[in-house]
């Protein structure tokens, strides 16, 4: 039985992130999407805002969503997690991931995948969502329904 964990900020969730979190579905037994809590990040959603939503557009029996702060190596070992499962958008992704995925096997030798995003999301991003529709853009097509609702909440028009 394997064990796949998607971390992330997810704030919010883009469809982006649900095309991974999906594949990760079909491949591994288990999935945990891990949504790290940073208040420091002030986040448009609350941890459990964002827990709700990724639970919302991700209605499958192997997959779940939990959080995490601290090290990603500790949830990873508290949680039994096999691998950690990142999107990679372009090159640019590459430098800070790779580097991540170094250190965290460094820590605990856990293995990192990278899945490339489908290519029609490649330069889809969750700050951008935010900053696009804050200032009235329509970014509809790029974020799952229940998000959409959730930033129209945000965002009355
Ligand atoms: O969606 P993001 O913001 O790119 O997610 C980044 C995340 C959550 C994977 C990263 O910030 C993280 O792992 N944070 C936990 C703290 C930690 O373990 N830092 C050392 C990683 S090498």
């Amino acid at each position: 039985m394997t064990v796949a964990l998607v971390p992330g900020s997810f704030d919010p969730p883009t469809k982006g992130h649900i095309d991974v979190v999906e594949r990760c579905a079909n491949i591994f037994d288990e999935v945990v999407v891990g949504i790290v809590r940073n208040p420091s990040k002030n986040p448009l959603f609350s941890t459990e805002e964002r827990t709700e939503l990724l639970q919302a557009c991700l209605p499958y029996d192997n997959v779940s969503v939990d959080s995490f702060s601290g090290l990603l190596v500790d949830f990873t070992n508290r949680r039994n997690i096999d691998v950690i499962v990142k999107g990679l958008r372009a090159i640019t992704d590459f430098e800070y991931e790779i580097q991540m995925a170094q250190m965290n096997r460094h820590l605990s030798g856990i293995v990192t995948l990278f899945v490339a995003t489908k290519p029609e999301f490649g330069y889809l991003s969750s700050s951008l969502v935010k900053q696009v529709r804050s200032l009235g853009g329509d970014v509809d097509a790029l974020v799952p329904a229940p998000v959409k609702a959730a930033l129209d909440e945000r965002f009355p028009t």
